[in-house]
């Protein structure tokens, strides 16, 4: 990831951020859903990777000693780069040595992509939640423990 730093989300981020989600028919949240996120800095992780423009983004929301993957996504085209596994790795570790020892996160049952990079990550499924999504989409629940994984 040469050229790339990782960093807290900021408000000026917010165009940037919204134009992924848009442009990959991915709206899952507000200008509203993020801002709340970027001034809770006790109990959120909204974090981008950055080069000249947003790469990708991730926000975790810090619950005790556990956490929640809230929303995830890669600009279209740097996508299958590697930057979601990277921004996640480098999230998953911050939350480790923050004293969080497990994460949780829901995902679309038809998301094989996203699976795909969640199961490299280190997690698993853990359960199912059925018509979770607004259009009755199920979805599935997945974890990872820190004490079962090495970063
Ligand atoms: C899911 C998403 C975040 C992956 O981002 P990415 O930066 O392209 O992912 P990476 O390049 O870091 O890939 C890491 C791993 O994820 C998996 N993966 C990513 N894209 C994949 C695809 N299109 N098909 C299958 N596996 C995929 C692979 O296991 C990959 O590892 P590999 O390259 O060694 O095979 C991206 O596709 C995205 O933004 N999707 C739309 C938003 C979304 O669905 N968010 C998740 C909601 S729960």
């Amino acid at each position: 990831m040469e050229g790339m730093d990782i960093r807290r989300m900021q408000e000026c981020d917010l165009p940037a951020v919204l134009a992924i989600q848009a442009d990959l028919s991915f709206q899952t949240w507000t200008s509203g859903h993020f801002k709340t996120e970027i001034l809770d800095v006790n109990y959120s992780m909204p974090w981008v990777l950055n080069s000249d423009t947003i790469e990708a983004y991730v926000v975790f929301k810090i619950l005790g000693d556990e956490a929640e993957l809230c929303s995830i996504a890669t600009r279209r085209s740097a996508q299958r780069k590697g930057c979601a596994f990277y921004l996640l790795q480098k999230a998953l570790a911050e939350l480790q040595s923050r004293g969080v020892v497990r994460e949780f996160l829901e995902v679309r049952r038809s998301n094989q992509s996203a699976q795909a990079l969640y199961r490299k990550c280190g997690f698993g499924e853990c359960g199912m939640r059925r018509k979770y999504y607004p259009d009755g989409e199920d979805a599935l629940v997945m974890v990872r423990d820190h004490a079962s994984h090495e970063l």
